[in-house]
């Protein structure tokens, strides 16, 4: 059996507050800090802070955004910025929101827009020192993946950051990590991660009408190229209370993007992985207007220190992987995992976990269960880990951009195989498709004139 990990060590970084002084010296300025920062917790220790999409998912936020001083709020839409001012009535209000990152005196962001708008505050914030906390998925391309990794990167002993991935606080993600590593299923030979949402739709919708008078639909559109204004981009799909635009090429990414973010999460947490080096994506007809609702990527890992090399897939739209034994029907599991094993598998969804001892090998020997005092410890309340970090605690929040950005180029390189229609070789250093140059127009996606990730 290979060596098990340790839960990730804590080592104390820098705080902002030295890193704002570093920064105004060594550009010449005299910037004051805007927060005090104390120890995280502390009543005084107040972060000035821009929510970004003001409604919908953002109101997940507020409880844990009202301790802190919200001095600007963000919307395209008028009326969701006067709701979310009633919550945070001292808040600065803007509607675009290259406008609201130059609000003075900001130490960080909440974003909680639309997803192709994510990567674009993120690379925008991250050039502007501000820590970010942004919802899933961080990017809806390669190459906004990879930017804003590599903006995070040199920061990453400054900076605060997490994808709003926060189930990741379920205890259920620390006892899988731990059964995979301490040899439960013997060693790891592949995992297998499913959603089973469909949101179809057959195109872009057709123009309906003039987009409402407090709604700014072109900043509502932002990067992407445009279309029309319909309302159906903003109603509630039947029984998901979510993303109505998320399907469209130009919008979103799909179930990747949606529940992908989420579930792989499971799986993520677990294998130490990070960029794959070869990828399939195999499903329905591809419509040049709306991702695949049906949909398999698989994805080879080289091996770490602690594991041989793996397989990883992405199961989405009603395919799914094989049950290993006829009395389990993983149809009963909406969004789910199953990592093999050569001794076995471990299937589990967000909250629950089941072993199978299968193989040649299933006395369970193998199995070396950590004692109860190395058990990973719990993560607490996710968003405010980010608060914490951001104001001195530990910067290596569960979530931070180059964990994220790993797991979302990892599945979003599954849709650029399904695009290119045959296995793609992927060097992860250099971002480029090597056994096709054709592939690697798959890798961006067009923005409209005027917008730049390059803040
Ligand atoms: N972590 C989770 O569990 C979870 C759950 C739901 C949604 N989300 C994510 O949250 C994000 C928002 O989802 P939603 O369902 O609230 O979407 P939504 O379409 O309802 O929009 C969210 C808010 O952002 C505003 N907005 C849209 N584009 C904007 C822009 N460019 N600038 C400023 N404001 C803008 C909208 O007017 C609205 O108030 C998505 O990225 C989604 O993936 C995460």
């Amino acid at each position: 059996m290979t060596t098990p990990k340790t839960p990730q060590s804590h080592t104390p970084r820098p705080k902002r507050r030295d890193f704002i002084k570093t920064a105004a010296v060594g550009a010449g300025l005299l910037i004051l800090p805007s927060g005090t920062f104390a120890a995280p917790g502390a009543p005084s220790n107040k972060l000035n802070i821009a929510l970004i999409g003001a409604d919908g998912r953002a109101r997940a936020h507020y409880d844990a955004l009202k301790p802190e001083n919200v001095v600007a709020i963000c919307d395209v839409d008028e009326e969701h910025l006067d709701f979310a001012g009633e919550v945070f009535p001292k808040a600065k209000r803007y509607v675009d929101w290259r406008e609201c990152l130059d609000h003075p005196e900001l130490d960080a962001v909440v974003c909680c827009t639309t997803d192709q708008t994510h990567a674009f505050i993120a690379s925008w914030a991250l050039d502007r020192n501000l820590h970010i906390y942004c919802e899933k998925p961080l990017a809806i391309s390669v190459e906004e993946a990879r930017l804003v990794r590599s903006k995070y990167l040199p920061k990453k002993d400054k900076l605060a950051t997490q994808v709003g991935m926060q189930r990741h606080a379920k205890e259920n993600f620390n006892r899988i990590r731990e059964m995979i590593q301490d040899g439960a299923i013997g060693d790891l030979e592949e995992v297998s991660v499913w959603g089973n949402r469909q949101l179809p739709s057959p195109g872009y919708l057709p123009a309906a009408g003039e987009p409402p008078k407090n709604l700014h639909y072109d900043l509502w559109l932002g990067p992407a190229p445009f279309h029309p204004y319909n309302p159906g981009y903003f109603e509630k799909p039947a029984g998901v209370n979510c993303l109505s635009w998320n399907m469209y090429w130009d919008f979103g990414a799909g179930q990747i993007g949606d529940m992908g973010s989420h579930t792989m999460d499971i799986a993520w947490n677990a294998i130490d992985a990070t960029i794959p080096t070869t990828i399939t994506g195999v499903g329905e007809a591809f419509n040049p207007e709306v991702t695949p609702v049906r949909m398999t990527s698989t994805f080879e890992h080289p091996a770490n220190d602690w594991r041989g090399d793996i397989t990883v897939k992405w199961f989405q739209g009603g395919d799914m992987p094989a049950s290993p034994i006829k009395y389990v029907d993983l149809n009963e599991i909406g969004h789910g995992v199953m990592f093999r094993g050569t001794s076995g598998y471990l299937i589990g969804d967000f909250d629950t976990r089941m072993l199978y001892p299968h193989g040649t090998k299933t006395d369970m020997t193998y199995y070396k269960p950590r004692p109860e005092s190395e058990l990973i410890p719990p993560l607490g309340h996710f968003q405010k880990q980010w608060l914490d970090a951001a104001k001195g605690g530990d910067l290596n929040t569960a979530c931070n951009f180059e964990y994220s950005a790993n797991m979302i180029e990892q599945l979003l390189l599954g849709l650029v195989a399904y695009r290119h229609g045959d296995k793609i070789e992927y060097d992860g250093a250099a971002g480029k498709v090597t056994n096709d140059a054709t592939a690697n127009q798959f890798l961006k996606r067009p923005y409209r004139d005027g917008w730049t990730l390059e803040g």
